[in-house]
């Protein structure tokens, strides 16, 4: 698979397989989220790898649709101080380990924490830092049932705005 086409057929997949993720595998996703540059190179936030069930089930409990991730291989949270939020740096990251997961033949979705005190809660974050966004990660089962959100992307026509804004 090229670049081009893990980043054009990735999908995001909420039912995966009980298959564990090789560490070599793993290291690599994570390595794709290390290499992912920041806000004045600052890197200040912390990848949160949960795999013991007992977590990820406390987790289930923080997001509002959330109820699936418990069966993940493993679950990663963007951790950041509340004081130094930087929603960019979390999405370069997440993106790069996403498409690096895919490429590798490894499912993934993110997903959202709504509920900052059960997060904190789970694993024991630090009042002054927040984690609202994790992405899941787990081999795909066959016949993966489509996404209850499921449709064609907005076309490039209506997606691209050229030079300025056309009302
Ligand atoms: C910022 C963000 C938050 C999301 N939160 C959730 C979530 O809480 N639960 C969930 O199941 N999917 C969540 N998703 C996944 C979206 O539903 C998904 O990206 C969208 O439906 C496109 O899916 P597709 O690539 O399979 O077409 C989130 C995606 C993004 C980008």
């Amino acid at each position: 698979m090229t670049p081009y086409e893990s980043i054009i057929s990735k999908r995001d997949l909420r039912v995966y397989t009980d298959q564990p993720i090789p560490d070599d595998v793993m290291h690599r996703i994570l390595q794709a989220g290390r290499m992912a540059g920041s806000a004045k190179n600052l890197e200040v936030n912390r990848l949160v790898v949960v795999t013991e069930q007992a977590v990820q089930d406390a987790l289930v409990e923080a997001g509002d649709f959330s109820s699936w991730i418990g069966s993940s291989a493993a679950i990663i949270g963007f951790a950041s101080p509340t004081a130094e939020l930087r929603a960019f740096d979390v999405g370069r990251q997440a993106q790069n380990m996403m498409i690096a997961a895919h490429a590798e033949g490894v499912g993934s979705c993110p997903v959202t924490l709504q509920h900052a005190d059960k997060t904190r809660a789970a694993i024991g974050l630090p009042d002054d830092w927040d984690m609202g966004m994790v992405i899941t990660l787990g081999y795909p089962v066959e016949d993966h049932p489509d996404s209850p959100l499921k449709r064609t992307r907005v076309a490039l026509d209506d997606l691209i705005i050229h030079n300025r804004w056309q009302g």
